[in-house]
């Protein structure tokens, strides 16, 4: 399934680099159009996450492979917002924990894994209108959309956002490894507008956000949606 058979159904797609706040504007985004969020990056950190469950070494792709054919990833929707159950359980703040921030690059770097993960995040648009933030959402997901927004802040700014929430996430390394993958790498796509958040609020982001939708003719019926 791709974005264009889905002619109903809209996709906003929001990339970014780690920290940039994409997680936070597109939550508000879609909360604001009574779109469905979905957040991709939860789904990597879920594969990530079996890969430690289960002793699986990130780096041995074969290995990680193998454990893609007996773990089951479930995808849904709760309250609006994308959920991610392994084997019907659900890792929550665990997704979050440094040793899923230190493998979960290596993981997404696996085209398999990606593969995998892009298929269910496309069937997401069955049912209905979506924010979806990641890395590879306007160039590889749904490269066919008009409302591609890349969120963009300086290393400092994600650096200060990310210990603010009490984590010491290795920000710079992973964004080094996830724009060097050879397998759908992070990059502005083609056709997105950058938006730089650095010395922005969430609120002035969102309404940057919200005229680019404007601009690229979104639907009347999703603007006034607004609440
Ligand atoms: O958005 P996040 O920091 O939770 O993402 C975690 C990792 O998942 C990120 O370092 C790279 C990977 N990722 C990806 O490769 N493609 C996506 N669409 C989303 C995340």
């Amino acid at each position: 399934m791709s974005g264009e058979k889905n002619i109903a159904n809209i996709a906003v797609a929001i990339d970014g680099p780690a920290a940039s706040g994409k997680s936070t504007v597109a939550k508000t985004l879609a909360k604001k159009l009574g779109l469905i969020m979905v957040n991709t990056g939860a789904m990597y950190r879920a594969v990530a996450w079996a890969t430690l469950r289960d002793g699986v070494n990130p780096d041995d792709a074969d290995a990680v492979i193998e454990m893609l054919g007996k773990v089951d990833f479930s995808c849904g929707v709760e309250d609006g917002v994308s959920t991610i159950l392994v084997d019907g359980f659900y890792p929550g703040e665990e997704l979050r924990q440094d040793a899923v921030n230190n493998r979960v690059s290596r993981v997404a770097a696996i085209p398999e894994v990606r593969k995998l993960l892009v298929a269910k995040q496309r069937d997401y648009l069955k049912l209905g209108s979506l924010v979806m933030e990641g890395r590879d959402i306007g160039s590889v997901v749904f490269p066919d959309t008009p409302f591609k927004i890349y969120i963009d802040a300086s290393e400092e700014v994600r650096l200060a956002r990310r210990s603010a929430e009490g984590l010491a996430d290795e920000v710079a390394k992973r964004d080094a490894e996830d724009s060097k993958r050879k397998a759908s790498p992070l990059v502005v796509a083609d056709g997105a507008v950058v938006i730089d958040s650095s010395e922005m609020n969430i609120d002035e982001v969102v309404n940057a956000a919200m005229e680019v939708l404007r601009e690229r003719g979104a639907p009347a019926s999703m603007l006034d949606a607004v609440s």
